[in-house]
């Protein structure tokens, strides 16, 4: 296929010059009826394309001409039998998968540590998890991948289990042992499924992990939206082989469309597919030269850490995306929130993410080398600024963290409901510290590290009871209950 080739956009761009006068959807009529001040803001193009599926633009539900193409480029590029694009992000990715995969009931393996999106999806389609411990590092306070051990583990342990599910590369840009996985999968004769959002352009460059689809997954997704040129929400699900029966994805991918799918979000997965196959070779060099010369010099500021190839084959590390830049600041004395606030407050400079320890810069193929100064500026200033260590944290977080080690997770409760039922089951709170022996209706996790400590439909134990009290007291924050300061919890009523 002609990979410089747009068909999509194409279509929209035809209609456009055709001078067509609407009568359809969206009411703005190409720009006409909006808000000025916002049409004046964002050009009047981008509104002449927001369409709606009329004759000629194809119909993203059932695409049989233009999209069909796009889409059919897309899996060429991605080296997939099917892509689809998706508007609703991989959140909507990961829930299709569970749908697609298992049936209400069923048993799927996926780690702890997985994106709150796999929980809806477990809600959603009924299916029954069974947890997987991600590798944990202490001396980051990270945790990292499932390992191809823990995945047979878990098989062996659980032959009822018809789909695996995991997440490559982590937020933080490490990357799993795709291959292994997906051969111990395939050993069992279940289909590997995998949260790939952060990877839309590993397929693009040989000096990127091993993309998804290569490593043997029968089903991937890719947020474009993350680390390509699409628009935010756009994502693209690959599919590959004959283990997920192609008529049951596609019926499963029409119940998370919108029948009025934003045509512009539509067209930016087709322009930045021809970007990718077409120079995302080129522009990908660029990047990661760019990326690593980041992670050089901000190592080389005293007390700032950036890892990089030295964690490779520690547990969960298989390998890693050297354009997500982890800066740890721990050794400067503030949390990674706190330099996240004062690199956005004094130097204009907003990272993606932050934790206890670190701020999490990305680079991508939109990175200039002007921005990249101002993030090495920023952080060198904020480390020549620093605050003595014994002078930090009132409410000793960090003292407590570094203290006592982080990860001394407790067990994962017994599962004694499926988490759709528990979800949809009538609740009511209780105080949290008399919650033992209840069964939970809400995800509860301590941020960091991220990883869900209660999950709904699990039994509430003393050991997660205290854990919980520990962090909370230390000042953790809670991500999930109703009540953030957990002295309540939603739980099944009795
Ligand atoms: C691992 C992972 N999976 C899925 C998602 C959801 O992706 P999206 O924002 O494209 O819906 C995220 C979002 O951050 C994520 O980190």
């Amino acid at each position: 296929m002609d990979q410089n080739r747009t068909p999509y956009f194409d279509v929209l761009l035809d209609y456009v010059d055709s001078g067509v006068i609407p009568f359809h959807t969206p009411g703005h009529m190409q720009g006409h009826g909006m808000d000025p001040a916002f049409r004046e803001f964002v050009g009047d193009n981008v509104l002449a394309i927001d369409l709606t599926q009329i004759r000629g633009l194809d119909d993203l539900l059932q695409p049989e001409e233009a999209i069909d193409e796009a889409q059919k480029l897309a899996a060429e590029a991605y080296g997939a039998d099917h892509s689809f694009f998706l508007i609703n992000g991989s959140t909507s990715g990961n829930q299709i998968m569970m749908m697609a995969a298992c049936n209400p009931g069923e048993e799927i393996a996926l780690p702890r540590n997985s994106h709150k999106s796999a929980m809806g999806g477990l809600i959603m389609s009924g299916v029954r998890p069974v947890y997987m411990q991600p590798e944990v590092d202490e001396s980051l306070h990270m945790d990292h991948t499932v390992t191809p051990e823990t995945v047979r583990r878990t098989l062996r342990e659980h032959p009822g289990i018809r789909a695996v599910y995991v997440v490559s590369p982590t937020y933080y840009g490490v990357a799993a042992d795709l291959r292994g996985i997906a051969e111990v999968a395939h050993e069992h004769g279940v289909p590997l499924l995998v949260d790939e959002a952060w990877g839309p352009h590993f397929h693009f460059h040989p000096d990127l992990p091993m993309d998804a689809l290569e490593a043997g997954a029968d089903l991937c997704i890719n947020s474009t939206h993350k680390m390509l040129g699409s628009m935010s929400q756009t994502a693209m699900l690959h599919h590959r082989g004959p283990r997920i029966p192609i008529d049951r994805l596609k019926a499963v991918v029409k119940l998370f469309l919108s029948t009025s799918p934003n045509l512009v979000l539509v067209a930016s997965l087709d322009v930045a597919r021809r970007q990718m196959a077409t120079q995302g070779r080129a522009l990908l060099d660029t990047t990661i030269a760019r990326a690593n010369d980041i992670r050089k010099r901000l190592n080389e500021i005293d007390r700032v850490y950036c890892f990089g190839e030295e964690l490779r084959g520690r547990p969960g590390v298989f390998d890693l995306d050297p354009t997500k830049i982890t800066i740890t600041v721990k050794e400067l004395g503030y949390t990674g929130y706190e330099a996240e606030e004062i690199l956005r407050r004094r130097y204009n400079v907003q990272c993606e993410l932050a934790d206890l320890f670190n701020s999490l810069a990305l680079i991508t193929i939109g990175t200039t080398q002007q921005a990249a100064d101002r993030l090495v500026y920023g952080v060198s200033e904020l480390a020549r600024e620093d605050r003595p260590i014994d002078v930090f944290s009132p409410s000793g977080v960090l003292e407590r963290r570094l203290s006592t080690g982080t990860y001394n997770l407790p067990k994962i409760p017994p599962v004694v409901m499926l988490p759709r039922e528990a979800f949809l089951a009538p609740t009511e709170f209780v105080p949290f510290k008399q919650s033992v022996g209840r069964i939970c209706a809400e995800v509860i996790t301590p941020y960091p590290p991220g990883i869900p400590v209660l999950s709904p439909g699990e039994e509430i134990t003393r050991e997660v009871v205290d854990y919980l009290k520990l962090e909370l007291d230390a000042g953790v924050r809670m991500q999930g209950p109703y009540d953030s300061e957990l002295r309540s919890i939603r739980v099944v009523k009795q």
